[in-house]
């Protein structure tokens, strides 16, 4: 026996010495080897616990006393392979010596966290930093997110979020990046990227797992967790690119959703999971549950019980169980019943190991737990100019009489609302981040604005119409040269759990503004939400509206820079903003029906409102104004191994230098299918001084004009006649034909 255990040191004292992962330059092959060596080792107790990711000792579903003795015990037995939501980098030290120095194989555990826009430092939710339309800004984001989270230990994130979705009342748009699937690629693939920089074996970084596969943010009624029906092509043309993006940067980990698709939870849709995940992608990573998902196959009426559930998820090539412990209770009797193969289990733990050996956990499984760099690291200045400078690019001027800027005549400035001096701002999803460490829009202000007198109030509820101090109110307001009213959405309101059947400024917040108007003095709302709003009211009653959305730690000095004109915005909503919920879901690249809206009384159309949105998808002012004219196309007609040019001069007829977002969009006007009446497929971000303007060119190729079809059941280019528009959102631009030929 005693032979027998020296043997094992020795091998895996040799394995983890001897033969180091990709950092030394092992080949991805040589990885293998090692992983099926260290397989060969293990039992199928072992194995098990590979698969395993339970909650960390602090957290409340876990508790301390007892259960955290257990989990000690469960580490050591090798019964876990990975820890959500770890303390802080002491736990994760501590648990780290558990399972390498006292389980018998010594396998490193990897520590789990939803790393969503930063880790102590907290950037804007991800939906308003896909409104900077600047990918290399996200990917700079979610490097300082990586840099943060790492030094404190965590190897595993549980982002980006990659999922499409058209429809805000589903609380977790927040988390995305809007309603289109080419941006929402773009920014998915930046997101890899930043979290895993220049490989996961590098210092600083992180394995990022993409989520949520798939088509979680088309659940039925904006409801969270709810039923998703949509067809393949839908899935594929809408769905699913982010997600081939996140494969194509290389990202480590895929996580499952909680909804059905085609009437088969997604954590056992072996056709989804299996022949187009695993086959038609060519994933090779670890595909993770959502949090207790496998369990819940049981509800959703798909297994009869836990066995049945297990063996479903294990079918679509689920690696890890999140937090529930199916797995755990299942494989051993299913495999030792015959009732399961364990070359399955081997697959999965295959994919497990290799991905801490590429992570550098076996050369250094105390690679993540850097305390000594932590305080000098995290929030330090550099990041929070990163921050805020995010927070400036994601917000979204939606309405602006001329009061913005803020002029120096200004002297008198009003602060009023529920988020004027709020340091609840991080929004949800905020990791570690603190919100004692947040700048108020107060504290930005008289920053910002030294000479002037703010005066301000925190009045409003956000869930009841309750009654308001409206004397004060008034006398704050009366002679005030400028109101802000700081109102919105509590983050309670949006993110996981948190879908509204309403989307209007909520409580008794429009009492607040009407009061402010009394006074006849300029009104300015300053918008702290995380989703788009339905805000008619405000659009026709404010002076002007700033949407900044939850901006994160740098919150107040972001808004007052903006609010003082030192930053020109250049956000660029990329979430239709609906006028009434009624006509939810409503996006830009919808089909045209047979009956267009207007072309008579029997059209598709609604009789008490406009059909079109508020705002539009790509929809956002600037202080400066930006001319679009002469767009030419380099030629009509083009063949299908050929492509053209097509260009567009721009001219900034504002006083002040300006950014503006020029988008393309291509329609395609007819198809084996029906097609959207008009598709983003390229942008260009320019900088332009008062007068100045650019020739903008983008070249068109017949690759963007492919799309999957369900009567040829593949992607397909048709010849036929195209559009090519191009402008300042989807609603505004110049617009021409061209033809695509064989
Ligand atoms: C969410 C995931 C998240 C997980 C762990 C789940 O409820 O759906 O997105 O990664 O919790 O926090």
């Amino acid at each position: 026996m005693i032979k027998h255990l020296w043997f094992i040191g020795f091998v895996v004292f040799f394995l983890s010495r001897c033969s180091q992962p990709t950092e030394d330059g092992t080949s991805q092959g040589g990885v293998v080897a090692k992983a099926d060596s260290l397989l060969a080792l293990m039992t199928l107790e072992e194995k098990i616990g590979q698969m395993y990711q339970c909650l960390g000792r602090g957290h409340a579903r876990v508790g301390d006393g007892e259960k955290a003795r257990d989990l000690i015990e469960l580490v050591k037995a090798g019964g876990v392979g990975s820890i959500l939501v770890p303390g802080d980098v002491h736990d994760v030290e501590e648990m780290q010596r558990f399972a390498v120095e006292e389980s018998r194989l010594g396998i490193p555990l990897f520590f789990n966290y939803d790393v969503i826009h930063g880790f102590k430092t907290i950037f804007p939710m991800p939906l308003a930093m896909s409104c900077s339309w600047d990918t290399a800004l996200v990917k700079r984001a979610h490097r300082i997110a990586a840099i943060e989270a790492s030094a404190a230990g965590i190897s595993y994130n549980h982002g980006p979020m990659a999922d499409v979705s058209r429809d805000p009342r589903w609380g977790r748009v927040m988390e995305g990046n809007g309603e289109d699937p080419f941006l929402s690629s773009l920014f998915t693939e930046a997101s890899v990227d930043g979290f895993q920089g220049d490989g996961i074996s590098h210092a600083n970084t992180i394995m990022a797992c993409v989520k949520h596969f798939i088509g979680y943010g088309a659940v039925e009624g904006g409801r969270d967790y709810n039923t998703v029906d949509i067809g393949e092509e839908t899935l594929r043309n809408i769905h699913l690119p982010p997600f081939q993006h996140a494969i194509k940067a290389g990202v480590s980990s895929v996580m499952t959703s909680f909804n059905v698709v085609g009437s088969v939870p997604t954590v056992a849709h072996a056709p989804l999971l299996r022949d187009v995940l695993r086959s038609e992608l060519g994933f090779e990573g670890i595909v993770i549950s959502d949090f207790g998902s496998v369990g819940e196959l049981i509800k959703h009426g798909y297994a009869r019980d836990a066995a049945q559930a297990t063996s479903q998820a294990l079918d679509g090539t689920v690696d890890i169980e999140m937090q529930s412990r199916n797995y755990h209770e299942n494989i051993k009797r299913l495999v030792e019943d015959g009732l399961l193969d364990e070359s399955v289990i081997d697959e999965a733990v295959r994919r497990i190991v290799i991905k801490k050996y590429e992570l550098g956990l076996f050369a250094n499984p105390y690679r993540f737990a850097t305390e000594k760099y932590i305080d000098s690291i995290t929030l330090s200045v550099p990041h929070r100019e990163i921050a805020k400078e995010t927070a400036m690019k994601s917000m979204v001027l939606l309405k602006n009489d001329g009061v913005l800027p803020i002029s120096s005549k200004v002297k008198r400035i009003a602060i009023l609302g529920p988020f004027s001096n709020s340091q609840d701002i991080l929004g949800r999803w905020s990791a570690k981040g603190d919100t004692s460490e947040a700048i108020t829009l107060l504290a930005g202000m008289k920053k910002q604005f030294p000479e002037a007198e703010i005066n301000w109030l925190n009045v409003g509820d956000f869930w009841e119409n309750s009654p308001l101090p409206e004397r004060k109110i008034k006398d704050l307001t009366r002679d005030a040269d400028l109101i802000l009213l700081a109102m919105g959405e509590p983050k309670e309101m949006s993110a996981e759990a948190a879908s509204r059947a309403t989307l209007g400024i909520p409580g008794n917040q429009q009492r607040i503004a009407e009061l402010a108007l009394e006074s006849g003095n300029p009104t300015v709302l300053v918008l702290f939400n995380g989703r788009p709003l339905t805000i008619p009211w405000y659009q026709e009653n404010m002076n002007a509206i700033l949407e900044v959305w939850f901006p994160g730690t740098e919150g107040g000095n972001a808004i007052a820079e903006v609010l003082a004109g030192h930053y020109n915005p250049s956000g660029k909503l990329t979430m239709t903003f609906p006028r009434d919920v009624g006509q939810v879901p409503l996006y830009y690249n919808h089909y045209s029906t047979g009956r267009p809206a207007a072309s008579s009384q029997y059209s598709s159309k609604y009789i008490d409102i406009p059909n079109g949105p508020l705002y539009p998808f790509g929809f956002g002012l600037s202080y400066s104004g930006f001319e679009f004219s002469d767009l030419i196309i380099s030629r009509d007609s083009m063949k299908l191994n050929e492509q053209m040019e097509v260009s567009v001069r721009v001219t900034n007829i504002g006083e002040v230098f300006g950014e503006e977002v020029v988008q393309l969009y291509l329609r395609d006007y007819v198809g084996e299918v029906v097609r959207p009446v008009k598709e983003l497929k390229g942008f260009r971000k320019i900088g332009l001084e008062a007068g100045a303007s650019e020739k903008v060119t983008f070249s068109v190729t017949p690759d963007m004009l492919k799309y999957w079809s369900p009567v040829s059941r593949d992607y397909i280019v048709e010849p036929g006649q195209f559009a090519v528009m191009i402008g300042a959102n989807s609603a505004e631009y110049l617009e021409k034909d061209f033809e695509l030929t064989n």
